[in-house]
């Protein structure tokens, strides 16, 4: 094994989710790549961002990362195991290592159920522990998240938003994973309680040494606590690297434009300046060459006809002609 990093939970190579699409009875099948060629690793008590429009694949890769979903192709690695060539039963004990949470926690908590239910029922289905020690558990997570006894008997409608997120993490917290797949976690709650919420999974990634697969649209979401930020469009990674320099040095024009529209994002003024324009290509005909290249000002003839490949550029990976061929003279083009 050439595995060295002893700290590397999660790695993903070149992991590909190709949909076949139905068009109706008289045209053939079109093919959706939602996923075209991810690579990725993640450490103990890190955190991954994948951020990128509404359609670009995000979730796609969340539920092959908690196989939801069996890949097309690729590979998927849990502390050095190949997730996808285990047995049934050996994938079904794995899979308990990597919990997924939804951005909706209306709808994804039963409103029949009552808390101390909703939480139990992880354990109900893949432990051998009695009702008492799964209370024991239960009670023992909800104060991790901060929810009270009380709340216990009582059904999810009785909840905010921001609490039911708490109770979806309570929940993902139940069998003790390593792993955690967030997939648009605060998306549905107010700025200031998406605050809260962040904070809370900060601190228990901090207790309990979790990693994080964080999806979100919105990149000032993931400002605070991402370590490595992956940035996708229609499928591919354009730009992938240390959050620190993603967010001092952006350098894929997607990147730029996904911050301009996000101001508290660029007191530089220069990147205000890059609109993001037009609407994302429809996956089911997707551009040629670089996807981007219809909504991006610097793009040229090559732009159109050959889909870059990710290359390293100081402390990232890029995937963009004008990057590599410093074709992108910011003061330049904008002045
Ligand atoms: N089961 C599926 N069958 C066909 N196409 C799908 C399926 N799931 C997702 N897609 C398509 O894959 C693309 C990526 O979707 P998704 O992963 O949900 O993106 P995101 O989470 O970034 O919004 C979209 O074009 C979507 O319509
Ligand atoms: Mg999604």
């Amino acid at each position: 094994m050439s595995n060295t990093n002893k700290n590397l939970v999660l790695k993903g190579t070149e992991l590909r989710q190709h949909y076949v699409v139905s068009q109706g009875f008289f045209k053939e099948d079109a093919l959706v790549k939602a996923v075209d060629g991810i690579s990725f690793e993640l450490e103990r008590g890190k955190t991954l961002a994948v951020v990128g429009e509404s359609g670009c694949g995000k979730s796609t890769l969340g539920r092959m990362l908690t196989m939801i979903e069996t890949p097309t192709s690729g590979e998927l690695d849990y502390k050095g195991q190949n997730l996808l060539t285990l047995s049934k039963s050996e994938q079904m004990a794995l899979r308990q290592r990597i919990q997924i949470i939804f951005q909706n926690p209306y709808g994804s908590l039963n409103p029949r159920k009552k808390i101390g239910d909703i939480l139990e029922e992880p354990l109900v289905i893949n432990t051998k522990l009695t009702k008492a020690e799964r209370k024991q558990k239960a009670l023992a997570i909800m104060s991790k998240v901060g929810l009270k006894t009380e709340h216990y008997d009582r059904y999810p409608h009785m909840f905010s938003g921001g609490q039911r997120q708490r109770i979806a993490i309570a929940r993902g917290l139940m069998l003790d994973p390593n792993v955690i797949v967030a997939d648009e976690p605060v998306s549905a709650l107010d700025v200031s309680v998406q605050a809260q919420v962040l904070n809370l999974m900060m601190d228990l990634q901090e207790e309990f040494g979790l990693s994080y697969v964080f999806i979100s649209h919105d990149l000032s979401v993931v400002e605070h606590i991402a370590d490595e930020v992956m940035v996708m469009y229609l499928g591919k990674v354009v730009e992938q690297g240390p959050k620190e320099h993603i967010f001092a040095n952006p350098k894929h024009p997607y990147t730029l434009a996904l911050m301009s529209s996000t101001p508290q994002l660029s007191p530089d003024k220069r990147r205000k300046r890059i609109k993001l324009q037009g609407e994302l290509p429809s996956p089911l005909n997707p551009p040629s060459g670089c996807a981007f290249h219809g909504r991006c000002s610097f793009a040229n003839d090559r732009c159109k006809t050959e889909t870059p490949l990710l290359r390293r550029e100081g402390e990232q990976l890029i995937a963009c002609h004008a990057v590599e061929e410093q074709r992108m003279d910011l003061e330049e083009a904008l002045a």
